[in-house]
């Protein structure tokens, strides 16, 4: 791949596991995980199913395309999609299932 810069990341799972793993700038977090054989959920891969969303509780993401999937609240939130989401810095996100539920069933976002 590229000599692009890496990205320290840090996945926190609502039970209180947490890994670091390093994101190069070409990939996405989800692509990322994989590499480390970390599991995260996902679907579609696209943008348009919110399968894979996290939560950025710190650092600068981007998406590398629209994120469908995501309301604009959400973003204003903090959610991204993994699978199209790019760390711009050493990023902390919060990851798994609980998040995407919390995204659906929480009445104020
Ligand atoms: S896997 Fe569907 S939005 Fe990311």
């Amino acid at each position: 791949m590229s000599g692009g810069s890496v990205h320290e990341t840090v996945l926190s799972w609502s039970a209180g596991r947490e890994t670091v793993i390093g994101v190069r700038a070409d990939e996405s977090v989800l692509g990322a995980a994989e590499r480390a054989d970390l599991a995260l959920p996902f679907g579609c891969r696209t943008g348009a199913c919110a399968t894979c969303t996290g939560r950025v509780v710190d650092g600068w993401i981007e998406h590398t395309r629209p994120p469908r999937a995501l309301k604009d609240r959400h973003l204003a939130a903090g959610y991204v999609l993994l699978c199209i989401a790019e760390p711009r810095s050493d990023c902390r996100i919060e990851v798994g299932s609980d998040v995407r539920t919390e995204l659906v069933s929480n009445p104020w976002k």
